[in-house]
């Protein structure tokens, strides 16, 4: 069988802060739907034994969406515990028993990335590697020479076919159904070019901090932590061709294409912001100059849409949460029964935390004599409550061995070439008021013309 079911779940990090908050809640949820009935190996070393590990299991589920009667039990059932350094082989052995007679564990990473060579040298070393697939969470490295290197390590035990790099916001079902909203549609496909869109804006806003991971997000930024990786496979959904055929490969390929036409980032296209109070946080450096908010603008020298300036801005501690996009349409040359500043056409995506699809269109004046305004045509959907969450779905296609929505290596090697050069640039750091969109300078010069949209706050 070339391409085989994972037979057991092997996850570093079983005590950590990711298992409890996305991977208990995403096995119950697998169980529900059926695509879990292998063993799950929790490693982690906190000196804990089994029944301590599903005790944390129970409250993550408690906690992260209720415990389900009948999936819980099952759960609880399928799941290991080893406890042990990840540098001591007794550890592997110990997981090497556990998995018993499985051929094809998946090995979930779910651990810094420093601790990858690690790991993956007592799992060859052992013998779980053979057969095996590795699950790994993003951020692949913190520039393009250090996901090369994380890749050249995982490659020395992996096949590229049997690496899977999570994106979440691959797998969310707004995000990834953005590319059939395409090309199933053809009005919008005929006007999705340089000759009718004036420019795309996208904007993933967060009203909320660090949340207590300064550790974390002090070395990391928001250009590392989610424009690098989630809004550029949004940007590359919302711009790349029709995949030639419908297998994982194909749908890749054209998104490492659109990687391929951004040429770096100027420093001059890029403006870092950073709230109020950042510097107080637990775990950051008090004098760091780490970005909370980035604007930045890219360009896309390819065939469709050369000319046409992509526009993103990301930050915490703003007013809402979305993830926005806009695309705004040019001008046709106006009649003269209609004024000139009659508003422009948009197509609007909301695909976070509910989805919603606008067209925002001209209409007459209400009333005689006044102004043409902005109408939307609007299509908007909630998650559906039997809807699979974004880790569900990528642990199940994982263990299914679906590439699809995971990114390749070489996409994430073209992501960080882009942005590489703005990371060490050390451009301005400008502060904002917690709560607003972000520093003044940043709608200075990384300005779309007709300005930024803001994203309506009660919209969800
Ligand atoms: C994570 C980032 O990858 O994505 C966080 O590290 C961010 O900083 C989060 O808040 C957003 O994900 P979601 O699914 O909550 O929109």
């Amino acid at each position: 069988m070339s391409n085989p079911h994972s037979d057991a779940l092997v996850f570093f990090g079983a005590t950590g802060d990711l298992a409890y908050k996305k991977i208990f809640p995403a096995l119950q949820s697998m169980i529900k739907h059926g695509t879990l009935n292998v063993p799950v190996i929790g490693v982690a070393k906190a000196g804990w034994n089994l029944d301590q590990m599903r005790a944390r299991a129970k409250d993550s589920l408690e906690q992260h969406g209720g415990l389900d009667a009948e999936a819980w039990p099952k759960l609880s059932g399928l799941l290991r515990y080893v406890d042990g350094d990840y540098a001591d082989p007794a550890t592997f052995q110990a997981v090497r028993t556990a998995l018993g007679d499985a051929r094809h564990p998946a090995h979930y990473l779910a651990i810094p990335p420093s601790m990858f060579e690690t790991v993956v040298e007592q799992l060859v070393k052992s013998g779980s590697a053979k057969g095996a697939r590795v699950i790994v969470e993003k951020p692949f490295g913190h520039d393009l020479a250090s996901a090369q290197e994380l890749n050249l390590i995982l490659l020395s035990a992996f096949n590229e076919s049997s690496i899977f790099r999570i994106d979440h916001y691959l797998a969310k079902n707004a995000v990834y159904n953005m590319v059939s909203f395409r090309f199933a549609n053809p009005f919008l496909e005929a006007i999705w070019d340089r000759d009718h869109v004036e420019s795309v804006q996208i904007t993933m806003a967060e009203n909320f901090g660090i949340q207590g991971r300064g550790a974390f997000y002090d070395p990391t930024g928001a250009i590392r932590d989610v424009i690098q990786n989630h809004i550029f496979q949004v940007m590359c959904n919302l711009a790349m061709e029709p995949p030639a055929r419908d297998d994982s490969e194909s749908l890749r390929d054209e998104k490492v294409k659109v990687l391929k036409s951004i040429p770096p980032i100027e420093p001059r296209d890029l403006v870092r912001g950073q709230f109020e109070g950042y510097l107080k946080e637990k775990g950051v450096a008090p004098d760091s100059k780490t970005e909370t908010f980035a604007v930045l603008r890219l360009e896309l020298n390819s065939w469709r849409w050369q000319g046409v300036p992509f526009y993103i801005r990301a930050g915490k501690n703003l007013p809402a949460t979305c993830l926005e996009i806009i695309a705004r349409f040019r001008r046709l040359p106006l009649p003269n029964i209609i004024p000139a500043d009659s508003p422009q056409n948009y197509m609007r995506f909301r695909l976070n935390p509910a989805t919603t699809v606008a067209m925002g269109v001209s209409v007459p004046p209400p009333i005689e004599g006044g102004k043409r305004e902005c109408a939307e045509l609007v299509v908007s959907r909630h998650p559906h409550p039997g809807e699979m969450e974004a880790y569900e779905r990528v642990l199940s296609d994982a263990m299914a061995g679906d590439a699809t929505l995971f990114a390749r290596q070489d996409y994430v090697e073209e992501a960080w070439r882009i942005v590489d050069p703005v990371l060490k640039a050390d451009t301005p750091i400008y502060p904002y008021a917690p709560q607003t969109w972000g520093p003044k300078e940043a709608y200075q010069s990384v300005l779309p013309t007709g300005g930024w949209h803001r994203p309506c706050i009660e919209e969800d």
